[in-house]
């Protein structure tokens, strides 16, 4: 029995810009942190870099009458601020805003509707140079860059998302390390939490005064589906533990305008938090009209007496933990068969997010922003690439989805991650997320089997499980 989707449900995939742009120096654009960072030896795998990218800088045309041409009816992009604002401050550049002109204009040519991030990590460099997102300034800078992008958008932008995955900026960026700018400092990942949570309700402001009444704001954020291995209260805790540091720090002050006591006692030993100040609550806490999810994969921990040494953390493999305040809490695989980036596959991790949240915000509309799965995807002998096991895995998480749905969720579209093969952060392009698989010496994009799937679904909101 196939299963139907709302007939308004947006159907979209999504990119970021410095995982498919390029043209890193084109029409004023200056480095950005991730422009830094790819460029030190040994920060990325193979030292790949998104200089060139998938070039969709020059290619968005043909990008665009791709996914026209595929079904897909939504499609969720990053702004790079870092053509909009070289320094990180002060006035716009008009062609980096020509440039998201002209692809908001070709979507909207081909009856695709855009969904724009402002912010997808990659902060001017300037901004880093001056203290980056531990710093205060930050967060009043990126309200700034936001004001330019909704003037010059707003008339044809209606869906907008101030931050993608705070965690990974403050906690993979200043914490662990594995991100750009690559710092290891448990107190500068809980104060760029912070100022990404101020940034986040600032430019959520400033959206608001410039953008037409129809503008919806949301941000996405990736929940982490935190298991407890066992029932024992001291795993329990554990799960606690790391629920607070990967999720309430954003929900929490997001959502209902204050934070977590507990997130405050078990990073007592870092900061007194005294970085938050008086009407930063109000200000992070803006009316919301979607809440964006992110997911992949759930996190199982428990209690541990060692933790220390090495790991993989699913983003990239570092001395440094991202979880500040987290000292003894072990981190293990979960059940399930792995994607090619060794993350376990578990639809019901969405489904529990969604209930999570739903339950949560009451009235506040869900979107999954990303949702998808790397594989190691060749073309055969005739060119084609065949990925069922990603038609299996979007299949999964869709029919989670609907169960969804079906229970109360409000949950109005879906986002696949990616629409192509593109530059996967520290691990540079060995990994391939895309729809659409990329030849990265030719740049010749090539449908793969689920790309086409997954546009038949989107032609047709309905879903065909076994
Ligand atoms: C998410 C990121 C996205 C992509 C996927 C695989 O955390 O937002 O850019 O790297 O993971």
């Amino acid at each position: 029995m196939p299963l139907s989707f709302p007939p308004e449900f947006l159907w979209g995939t999504a990119t970021a810009a410095y995982q498919i742009e390029g043209a890193a120096q084109k029409d004023g654009r200056t480095p950005s942190i991730w422009d830094t960072f790819s460029h030190t030896p040994g920060k990325v795998l193979a030292g790949d870099t998104g200089d060139i990218a998938v070039d969709h800088y020059h290619r968005f045309r043909d990008d665009v009458a791709m996914m026209a041409e595929l079904g897909v009816k939504a499609y969720r992009f990053s702004v790079s601020w870092s053509r909009i604002q070289p320094t990180g401050r002060g006035p716009a550049v008009q062609r980096g805003l020509d440039f998201y002109r002209a692809l908001t204009d070709e979507l909207l040519s081909h009856g695709i509707t855009p969904l724009l991030t402002l912010y997808h990590w990659d902060l001017p460099q300037e901004l880093e140079d001056a203290g980056g997102w531990p710093e205060r300034d930050t967060a009043f800078r990126f309200a700034e860059y936001a004001g330019h992008v909704a003037e010059a958008l707003g008339d044809r932008v209606e869906l907008w998302t101030t931050l993608n995955e705070p965690w990974c900026s403050a906690f993979l960026g200043y914490g662990s390390g594995v991100h750009a700018p690559g710092r290891t400092d448990d107190l500068a990942a809980l104060r760029a939490a912070h100022h990404l949570n101020l940034g986040h309700g600032l430019a959520a402001s400033a959206l608001r005064s410039a953008l037409p009444a129809r503008a919806r704001l949301a941000i996405s954020l990736n929940p982490a589906v935190v298991r407890a291995k066992s029932d024992d209260p001291a795993d329990v805790d554990a799960a606690r533990r790391i629920d607070a540091l990967a999720n309430r720090v954003f929900s929490d002050p997001i959502l209902h305008g204050r934070y977590p006591e507990d997130l405050f006692a078990d990073t007592a030993r870092i900061t007194d938090w005294s970085f938050v100040q008086d009407g930063d609550l109000q200000r992070i806490r803006q009316p919301l009209d979607v809440l964006g999810i992110n997911y992949y994969t759930p996190t199982v921990v428990s209690a541990a007496t060692d933790t220390d040494g090495p790991r993989q953390d699913g983003h990239g493999v570092s001395d440094y933990s991202p979880w500040p305040g987290a000292d003894g809490v072990a981190f293990h695989r979960a059940p399930g068969e792995l994607t090619a980036m060794d993350w376990p596959i578990d639809a019901s991790g969405l489904y529990d997010l969604l209930m999570r949240y739903s339950a949560e915000a009451p009235g506040l509309p869900l979107m999954v922003t990303e949702n998808g799965a790397a594989y190691e995807d060749k073309p055969d002998d005739a060119g084609q690439v065949h990925d069922p096991e990603r038609i299996a895995y979007v299949r999964d998480h869709l029919a989670a989805v609907h169960r969804a749905i079906r229970a109360g969720a409000d949950v109005r579209g879906y986002f696949l991650w990616s629409l192509l093969d593109n530059f996967e952060w520290s691990y540079g392009y060995s990994k391939r997320f895309g729809a659409v698989y990329v030849d990265y010496e030719t740049q010749t994009r090539t449908p793969k089997s689920s790309a086409r799937w997954y546009g038949e679904v989107a032609r047709t909101g309905r879903l065909d499980v076994e």
